[in-house]
């Protein structure tokens, strides 16, 4: 059994540390060390990640490394990164890392290279892209494809719906992209309100492919095809899958032909660069697909063999244990300079929320400390129209990513200038604030005064890059899943099951004939019986 966290000594160091520096501010920091803003920064990868404006010292850094050292982070990344099966609780290796290892690596699980694999599938999906997207791949009655929908939810949805996002510059233009996640018919009803059936692809993305919405949203989206098309032969031209399990998908009615590929060591929510990349393939082209995953690799690399005190999703992760742990911070912001990222935030909530939303620990106790934090986020500067104001002036300490880069895809006069000098200011507001004193300088009255003071001392990450590509958005994905897989080990529980999204699943599946049936009798609490009735009407 593990030690726990809590008595391990680098954790109680941390303890004592933090009730020395806890109300030591960033002004006094920066006071202090004038090279500060020099010293709190790695570049690597081509990412400038400034981690000065956190309330730590070179010695809060050296307890959180001693602390990633004593829970064993260094043989846990071996560990995955070699194909091991640290998924315990489903006993299965956890290797997205492989769905990114140059042709040629060997990585091995069940005494199969898995990278021979991946590449097939690659080639495969390489192919079909490129036949849709050059107008080749013909619907049943001739027409090339012009839209494309991918019907998936969870991490079958999330990943495509943000890369597409967030690569919409690099997008074959003459093709529309729509993706349909909800049960909520609305979803689907409008996905496919303007579109010709006849030049439509539906890419049905689940890696169980039994999963409620999706198989739902797929069945009726068959059913809207056939009343358009008429004939069953249509489905061949018109439905591909993207899934793990072929006899479900073959059972669907798709040809196992039109079906691309994972495996059960790649999460959900890990999966974006896998298969469940379909639709952001056949958008942004097998070239720019190829060169997210070398973005991906590169900060794989990183991760993999960049001492921690170097390692930007080590530090990233351990900061925020340091938040959580011991400011009792609830929340990280993600606040990505970028409008093309504006779905990132949605995307890294299941990431890091369905990854270490935990608190049963690998050895089956609870944990006596906190675990993952809410994510949350816009783009900026909508959100400083927003909710800004809490975060410079409300009750809770929310540590903040800001993501930027140097240049815009769409330069246009001033826009970038003004866009970024918001970003570099506002971690510089959170940080320094401003005192009673200046803002009593400015001739504001008393009265007044205590509402325009910000204390400042409020931490932040700012993360800068050249420009949004593909390469850049795979680091940064990467840079993420590293970050939830080093806070994963350090507070001892799995990042790679969601067995808290089953209860729900399993008590809507004993809803429905209820709802379908008034006659049922009904045995729940009196709340859900009344519920149930209300919606019966
Ligand atoms: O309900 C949670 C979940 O299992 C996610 O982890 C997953 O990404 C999503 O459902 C979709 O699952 P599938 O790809 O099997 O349809």
């Amino acid at each position: 059994m593990k030690n726990r966290l809590t008595d391990s000594p680098a954790w109680k160091a941390l303890y004592s540390h933090f009730q020395e520096i806890k109300s030591t501010s960033l002004r006094s920091l920066f006071a202090g060390d004038a090279k500060r803003g020099e010293r709190f920064i790695i570049k690597d990868t081509g990412i400038y990640f400034d981690y000065s404006k956190h309330r730590i010292t070179t010695e809060t850094i050296d307890l959180l490394v001693r602390l990633a050292r004593e829970r064993g982070l260094a043989a846990n990344i071996e560990a995955m990164f070699s194909g091991e099966k640290i998924n315990i609780t489903e006993n299965r290796a956890v290797l997205h890392t492989a769905l990114r290892a140059p042709k040629g690596s060997i990585i091995m699980v069940d005494q199969k290279n898995v990278v021979t694999e991946v590449h097939s599938v690659l080639e495969k999906m390489t192919r079909f892209a490129n036949s849709v997207r050059r107008g080749e791949w013909k619907g049943y009655t001739g027409k090339p494809i012009r839209n494309i929908v991918n019907i998936g939810i969870g991490g079958s949805d999330l990943g495509p719906v943000m890369a597409y996002e967030a690569l919409k510059f690099y997008a074959q233009h003459n093709l529309t992209f729509r993706f349909v996640s909800n049960i909520d018919g609305n979803d689907l009803a409008e996905a496919v309100r303007d579109l010709q059936a006849e030049e439509t692809l539906f890419i049905v993305s689940s890696k169980t492919f039994t999963t409620l919405e999706t198989m739902t949203n797929a069945r009726r989206a068959r059913t809207w095809l056939l009343e358009r098309l008429v004939s069953e032969q249509a489905i061949a031209r018109h439905f591909v899958a993207v899934s793990t399990n072929e006899k479900e998908v073959s059972g669907f009615g798709i040809d196992t032909l039109n079906m691309f590929g994972f495996w059960d060591w790649v999460g959900g929510r890990y999966s974006m660069d896998s298969a469940i990349g379909l639709s952001t393939m056949i958008a942004i082209g097998p070239d720019n697909f190829y060169a997210m995953l070398d973005g991906f690799h590169q900060m794989d690399e990183h991760f993999h063999k960049t001492p921690f005190e170097r390692n930007i999703p080590v530090i990233m992760g351990l900061l925020g244990i340091w938040y959580i742990d011991f400011f009792n911070a609830q929340t990280q912001a993600v606040l990505p300079y970028d409008n093309y990222l504006k779905r990132f935030p949605a995307y890294l909530q299941q990431l890091t929320m369905e990854s270490n939303g935990k608190h049963i620990t690998l050895d089956g106790t609870a944990t006596d400390y906190q675990t993952g934090a809410v994510y949350w986020g816009e783009p900026g500067t909508n959100g400083q129209h927003s909710f800004y104001q809490l975060i410079h002036q409300g009750t809770s300490l929310i540590p903040c990513d800001f993501i930027g880069f140097r240049k815009s895809l769409n330069p246009l006069p001033l826009h970038q200038d003004y866009l970024i000098a918001n970003m570099i200011a506002q971690g510089e507001a959170l940080a320094f604030g401003k005192s009673a004193d200046e803002v009593k300088k400015e001739g504001v009255s008393d009265t007044l005064a205590p509402h325009k003071v910000f204390e400042g001392n409020r931490p932040s990450s700012t993360f800068f890059m050249e420009r949004l590509t593909p390469e850049y958005l795979g680091k940064l994905v990467a840079m993420y899943e590293h970050a939830v897989f080093t806070q994963g080990v350090v507070w001892g529980i799995n990042p790679f099951d969601q067995m808290g999204v089953e209860l729900g699943k399993v008590l809507a599946m004993k809803i429905i004939p209820e709802l379908q049936d008034r006659q049922k009798p009904l045995n729940h609490d009196s709340s859900t019986n009344d519920l149930i009735r209300y919606y019966l009407g």
